[in-house]
């Protein structure tokens, strides 16, 4: 597909004369010395490439021996070609090293030397030099998986960018190309797994692990190319609903050889299988409970099944009461995850990974850290991430999530002193885990520029990189997406670079405020609804009556959701002077009139942040119109449009929000702006 949009961060655009005389000295040969079909998809990135960007079709040979003196080179360090075990840093690994007219891309594996091309790839659409490349990158993060929220009638739990690229009306739709070009940017990023289909597992997305092998299997094997394992997400109720069994008990003998007996069919058809996904005992999915077992039961008993194989558990924490009365003030949802998981720490079978939200809540643009990464000493874990914008706009607002992602991934929990920050314990650099690192819910759809809004696209990108190096710079990130987009022209660079900045904290501007979250509307999630959850089962309240607002999770007077976390960050949150501003109606009940560090009254900053993030807004919407010419008109036109859009409902937000707190404070605005 030759549009721009499609194209996405690989957009492999032709190059000035100068430049392609340039490049075209390097890349006029493309070597290999071994021959996997991973090679074969970086010989392929390679010479698609080379087309697009110098306008000609590079030779492409297999060759034994060292003789070759000019153009591209792939080879792996040990010569060896056979199966790589996956999840492997060391294996990952490459080398890109400039010799005379030769770029010598090498690995341990073939996987490391796509990642290698990748990188070079990205030299190139950037403009930038080759002479003195020597380069060694490995990542610092295990696993770098993607979670398709996908069902097979073709829709997307949470996705806002068109329906399936997998499925519809319960079917696979079998487009190969489409689903290869997702593998590409996943792969262009270092993404390494992917589970695909959504964690609520209904009737037909049950039969995935038996009756439609034959299909994930060939959906696997486009994965494989570009080095993702595939995952699937299974139902905890298999052996009842599709295998004839009246029990789904974690220790029946019968429940457990039907597991057993599934892995292995599932094994036969694909070796190289992933593993299982699993929501459990969670928003009304099937678990361990019902037959009084607990998670270590449920998550063992599946890990017992698949480690023969190979294979692993992806259990996720996402556990709480959703059928909470809100009248009820002790029972806090933000405590849940880390009450049922803590005290089963250590518990877990090896080849079981907890995947854990980034938040308490659920995804909201202002959470705290969950304090249950690194208080799990001794249990392999995965940070989760949303990709997909549920609470951030959904792709209709431009939200740009890397500032956010970076800061919980630099928070410091102090788990083993001062310095144990998120990245490390990921990263498995603190405790010694067996598997570690990041998931997250994917933003595609079948929308031709995958994620709806074509900035979003950012969100994908800066997701994978992350994964790779959560120390990137921010900036650096955004540059490296921007050049590579959009091309590198200094005013489209400067101004989307702010623009790209900017978007997080402006959205939170003139949405929930000061850490409280919610006040959406119910359900779909999309624009404002202050009490829209306030009287309902989920345990997602902000308690605003005429003298103030906020949740006290404070050890004295609250659910003692502070103790959760670690010294000093525990006596910070549970601080009504200490906790950060961003955060205060998340740990406390406070009055209209409490004045904030920043030396204002919260009232009033409710009001000043919701007339700011409009304006805001506006400013994001001019300085992206000053660049018209600067950018091909479809998408230029897609992005304002969808821009001004977000303008207009920014001021919904602002209206309901200010006029919902003037109605119930009566306090004015000090600068008498107005509010209905
Ligand atoms: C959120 C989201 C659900 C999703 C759930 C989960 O609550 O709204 O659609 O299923 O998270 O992560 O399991």
């Amino acid at each position: 597909v030759e549009e721009q949009g499609y194209k996405a961060w690989l957009q492999y655009t032709l190059k000035n004369d100068k430049q392609k005389d340039y490049y075209s000295s390097y890349l006029r040969v493309i070597t290999y010395h071994q021959e996997s079909e991973v090679i074969d998809a970086a010989t392929k990135e390679l010479s698609r490439a080379v087309k697009g960007m110098l306008g000609i079709s590079p030779e492409i040979k297999k060759s034994s021996i060292d003789e070759q003196s000019e153009g591209v080179l792939l080879t792996l360090n040990s010569h060896t070609s056979k199966a790589y075990q996956s999840f492997n840093k060391e294996l990952d690994r490459y080398q890109i090293e400039q010799m005379g007219k030769q770029i010598i891309i090498s690995s341990n594996s073939d996987k490391g030397i796509l990642y290698g091309v990748f990188h070079l790839l990205r030299i190139i659409q950037s403009d930038e030099s080759i002479e003195g490349l020597l380069i060694t990158e490995k990542p610092r993060n295990q696993l770098r998986m993607i979670n398709q929220w996908d069902n097979m009638d073709g829709s997307i739990e949470r996705g806002y960018a068109g329906s399936s690229i997998f499925y519809q009306d319960n079917q696979f739709i079998g487009d190969e190309e489409r689903v290869e070009d997702y593998a590409r940017l996943l792969s262009s990023v270092g993404i390494n797994a992917i589970s695909i289909n959504n964690v609520n597992v209904h009737k037909v997305e049950t039969t995935l692990i038996t009756d439609l092998l034959p299909e994930v299997k060939k959906t696997a094997a486009i994965f494989r190319k570009y080095g993702i394992t595939l995952f699937l997400s299974i139902n905890y109720s298999s052996p009842i609903e599709i295998g004839g069994l009246t029990t789904a008990d974690p220790l029946d003998q019968d429940v457990q050889a039907w597991w057993a007996e599934a892995a292995k069919n599932i094994y036969t058809q694909i070796p190289d299988f992933g593993g299982f996904v699993v929501k459990a005992d969670s928003e009304h999915r099937p678990g361990p409970f019902t037959y009084g077992r607990d998670h270590t039961d449920g998550a063992n008993m599946l890990a017992e099944a698949l480690k023969p194989h190979g294979g692993i558990v992806i259990w996720r924490c996402f556990v709480y009461n959703c059928l909470q009365d809100w009248r009820d003030r002790k029972t806090d949802r933000a405590r849940a995850a880390y009450d049922h998981f803590h005290p089963l720490d250590g518990q877990f079978a090896d080849n079981v990974i907890l995947q854990v939200k980034n938040g308490p809540m659920d995804f909201q643009v202002r959470e705290p850290v969950s304090p249950l990464i690194g208080a799990l000493k001794k249990t392999n874990h995965l940070l989760e991430l949303q990709v997909t914008q549920e609470y951030t706009g959904q792709q209709k607002h431009l939200c740009y999530l890397v500032p956010q992602w970076k800061e919980v991934l630099d928070f410091d929990t102090y788990a083993n002193g001062e310095g144990t920050e998120i990245h490390n314990i990921i990263a498995g650099d603190v405790y010694d885990y067996q598997y570690s690192g990041l998931a997250a819910v994917s933003n595609i759809g079948a929308d031709l520029n995958w994620t709806g809004h074509d900035l979003a696209q950012a969100n994908l990108y800066g997701y994978g990189r992350l994964c790779w190096n959560p120390t990137l710079d921010m900036q650096e990130l955004t540059l490296e997406w921007i050049h590579q987009t959009f091309g590198k022209s200094d005013r489209l660079v400067d101004s989307l670079l702010k623009i790209m900045l900017q978007s997080w904290e402006t959205y939170e501007k003139y949405t929930a405020p000061l850490g409280v979250g919610w006040m959406v509307n119910p359900h779909h999630h999309y624009g404002p609804n202050v009490d829209g959850y306030e009287y309902s089962v989920w345990g997602t309240y902000h308690y605003a009556d005429r003298d103030g607002v906020g949740v006290d999770r404070t050890m004295e007077t609250g659910t003692g959701y502070t103790e959760q976390y670690y010294k000093p960050n525990a006596d910070i949150y549970n601080s009504l002077t200490k906790c950060p501003d961003e955060l205060i109606l998340f740990f406390h009940h406070v009055p209209y009139t409490h004045q904030l560090q920043s030396g204002k009254t919260v009232i009033q900053t409710i009001y000043d942040t919701h007339f700011e993030g409009v304006e805001d807004v506006k400013a994001l919407l001019d300085e992206w119109l000053s660049m018209e010419g600067e950018i091909d008109e479809q998408r230029f036109k897609a992005i304002s449009q969808r821009l001004s859009d977000q303008f207009e409902h920014s001021k919904q937000w602002r209206d309901m929000i200010n006029t919902y707190f003037y109605r119930k404070s009566g306090i004015k605005d000090e600068q008498d702006r107005l509010i209905y």
